[in-house]
């Protein structure tokens, strides 16, 4: 992989000169875009901004055709089986809502999930288990913050309706084995619903393999435009579901008292959507395909090496989730005992112009559990230079010592 090459598809990367202006290394939050998805996002608006499926002119039946591909194109990336089984949404956390609210879930059906779950796969469980008395039961981590697969298999009996776990931790970076997740929850009669908002910027996910019921990511951690989304669901389930959000375009007919779903995706998809997203989001599976999964992966483990052994022996400093680097994907999440995170990552951006978040990273319920206060999370990608890695160890141990 020729990095300088794909930085240059980057604008934010570059100033007018070719000179480097930020390290970005928040990419957890939302990674960069290269120009062809901004360049995607702009024809919409500038060449053919019209409705999809609707009207009948030519600009509509333009747009209408540009989103059947971007529907294509997501389904060829995650191996679903047919292009129905993809829904836009505006990111993961939608997806989510919406299998809690059409699943159709009884009052103590359980649904499991893992101790380091972001919100998004928290509280729409949590409002559900006000509103229908569903039980949420947790299954424990590994004390290393590794996924514990024998805790989870005693954690499954016949109330368990769904498990509904992230693949890829915000929280340390950490994956869970999903296919032996899935197979487990098969056998014991339970459906699964993957959080792959952190999971699909980074690894290829092939659904059909996995067998996965519904799998919800975010356009926006990987290089897609903001409020952009995917919720994969197999269709047969799809076809069984009430839609969460209902109106214009979700029914084929509807008379004063009564209506006709459209089969899915049009029934979960209300409303007029983000075209221009929908767009930019394909040209973003296009460009994380010409880079491929091996280069990427290699980049992001070269950088969080990098990091890792140049921070781990700062005193006081404490990395969350295992030592070794190569089951922490991308992420860097670290706290120093008795400073402040949101201080920490100030004095990065002021200092040396470097982005990194701080806080609770949406994971408020383990760093309550663990009586944490907060981290420094430091998450690369694959655009991200060893140069920039070294900088951010620099700039920490200058921190270290002035703190
Ligand atoms: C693991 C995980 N799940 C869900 C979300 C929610 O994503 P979004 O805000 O795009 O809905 C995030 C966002 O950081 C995340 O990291």
């Amino acid at each position: 992989m020729d990095i300088q090459k794909i930085r240059r598809d980057f604008p934010l990367l570059h100033n007018g000169a070719g000179q480097k202006t930020i390290t970005y290394l928040d990419n957890a939050c939302q990674s960069l875009r290269p120009s062809s998805v901004i360049e995607a996002i702009n024809q919409y608006y500038a060449q053919s901004s019209a409705c999809s499926g609707r009207s009948m002119h030519r600009l509509a039946a333009e747009v209408t055709r540009s989103c059947d591909q971007s529907r294509s194109a997501a389904a060829k990336f995650l191996n679903a089986g047919r292009k129905e089984e993809i829904v836009f949404t505006r990111n993961t956390t939608e997806g989510i809502n919406l299998v809690a609210n059409s699943l159709n879930l009884q009052k103590d059906d359980v649904v499991l999930l893992s101790d380091k779950e972001h919100n998004s796969n928290l509280i729409p469980w949590q409002v559900l288990s006000r509103k229908k008395g569903i039980a949420i039961r947790v299954i424990p981590s590994h004390p290393d913050n590794t996924f514990d697969l024998e805790a989870y298999e005693k954690c499954l009996d016949n109330k368990v309706r769904l498990v509904s776990l992230g693949s890829t931790s915000n929280l340390d970076g950490t994956s869970l084995p999903a296919a032996e997740v899935v197979k487990k929850a098969h056998q014991n009669g339970s459906l699964v619903l993957l959080d792959a908002a952190q999971a699909a910027p980074h690894y290829k996910i092939d659904v059909k393999a996995l067998g996965v019921d519904f799998l919800a990511l975010s356009g926006h951690k990987m290089l897609g435009p903001s409020g952009t989304g995917i919720l994969y669901g197999k269709y047969a389930l799809l076809d069984q579901l009430d839609p969460f959000l209902v109106g214009g375009d979700t029914v084929a007919s509807s008379t004063y008292d009564s209506c006709e779903y459209l089969p899915p995706p049009e029934k979960f998809e209300a409303g007029l959507q983000d075209y221009a997203g929908i767009i930019g989001l394909g040209a973003a599976f296009q460009y994380l395909q010409n880079v491929g999964w091996n280069a990427i992966q290699k980049q992001e483990l070269l950088l969080n090496e990098c990091i890792t052994s140049g921070i781990r022996n700062l005193p006081q400093l404490k990395i969350i989730g295992p030592a070794d680097p190569k089951l922490r994907g991308g992420i860097v999440s670290f706290y120093i005992e008795g400073i402040d995170s949101h201080r920490i990552a100030l004095m990065l951006d002021q200092m040396a112009n470097i982005a990194v978040r701080s806080g609770q990273h949406c994971v408020h319920s383990w760093f309550n559990a663990h009586q944490i206060k907060g981290s420094v999370r430091a998450s690369v990608y694959f655009y991200n230079t060893i140069e920039e890695a070294t900088l951010f160890v620099t700039s920490l141990q200058k921190i270290r010592k002035v703190l």
